[in-house]
């Protein structure tokens, strides 16, 4: 993401690997747009997309009230959008130089949070590790370098010699599209594989542990994040395999005791049934898409932030 002047340029992810086109964002109508077609998506780079967002509207004098509205709607389940929205609604004045250097500020200090979520995390993985991950947690994902994905960058960097698996993440493939062009671009060795693979490669003792990001936590350590988090996380204590989640604290709502309080988004059914505009399945299937699940805290054996390594009971 860059903010250019007078908008903000973005790779839309929509199109990635296969084509690298950005994106010129000029008002706040047009960041609300990039967050629900999910252009921007990962829990960091929304918040950090609609902290952009709000600069644009103070630049084109739209009201407040109505932008943080508009914006906080696009997507239920990242608390990183509100987290944001809130930060800059907290600011004194509706000015635009202002609003423009605490978005800056909040895109500045995610990408400082990554990269210490990837040192505290790299503590955790030993040379030659087989890591599996989900979904995508990459810069893509966030202001930069990543978070399950940092914690793999700061590794691979330490010398470690890891592989990586990255599951496939039907619907959407962030997995297959986007984890997978961010490891290629940096020859971090790794294998895509199909959603389903994940279990059989821990029993057969290829998966040393299993490391996800997450768009909301709770008080107690429960963590939605991309559907099949869940079932991951089930498989890995199944084998004995270590789960961790890496989060930054702006992913924390400390305000809902538990996960079944996490309002967790159902997308469109088309995003099933069809594949790049192509329909796979009868006409009028009924589908159910949610597009994240709640990984309860007992099934986590760390949350990994930029303040460190957290260990169960979770209570934040
Ligand atoms: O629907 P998406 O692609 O926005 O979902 C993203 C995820 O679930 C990520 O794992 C999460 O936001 C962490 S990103 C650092």
């Amino acid at each position: 993401m860059i903010w250019d002047g007078t908008v903000l340029r973005m790779l839309d992810q929509r199109v990635l690997p296969t084509q690298e086109e950005w994106l010129e964002l000029k008002t706040y109508q047009d960041v609300v747009d990039a967050i629900k077609t999910m252009a921007v998506r990962g829990a960091p780079a929304i918040g950090v997309a609609a902290a952009y967002g709000l600069a644009l509207a103070a630049l084109h004098d739209a009201d407040r009230t109505i932008a943080s509205k508009e914006l906080a709607a696009s997507r239920p389940t990242a608390v990183n959008l509100f987290w944001a929205i809130d930060r800059i609604n907290a600011l004194p004045a509706w000015e635009f130089e202002s609003v423009l250097s605490e978005a800056k500020a909040i895109e500045a200090e995610d990408l400082a949070m990554n990269h210490a979520i990837g040192r505290h995390g790299a503590s955790l993985i030993s040379a030659g590790a087989n890591i599996l991950t989900v979904c995508n947690t990459g810069s893509l994902a966030t202001a930069g370098h990543g978070t399950a994905l940092g914690v793999i960058r700061t590794a691979h960097s330490d010398g470690k010699g890891i592989h990586v698996y990255t599951c496939e993440t039907r619907p959407r493939q962030q997995g297959l599209r986007l984890t997978a062009y961010e490891l290629a671009n940096e020859g971090i060795p790794f294998h895509s594989i199909a959603d389903g693979v994940a279990a059989s490669l821990m029993r057969a003792g290829k998966v040393d542990c299993v490391i996800a990001g997450a768009d909301r936590i709770a008080a107690n350590g429960d963590a939605a994040n991309k559907i099949g988090t869940y079932s991951l996380a089930v498989q890995a204590r199944h084998h004995g395999i270590p789960f961790y989640i890496a989060a930054p604290t702006s992913t924390f709502d400390v305000s809902l005791a538990h996960g079944d309080l996490i309002p967790i988004e159902e997308r469109d059914g088309t995003e099933l049934t069809h594949i790049e505009g192509v329909q796979i399945a009868p006409s009028r299937t009924p589908v159910y898409n949610p597009a994240f699940d709640v990984t309860p805290g007992e099934l986590i054996d760390a949350i990994i932030t930029e303040k460190g390594v957290h260990r169960p009971p979770f209570a934040f």
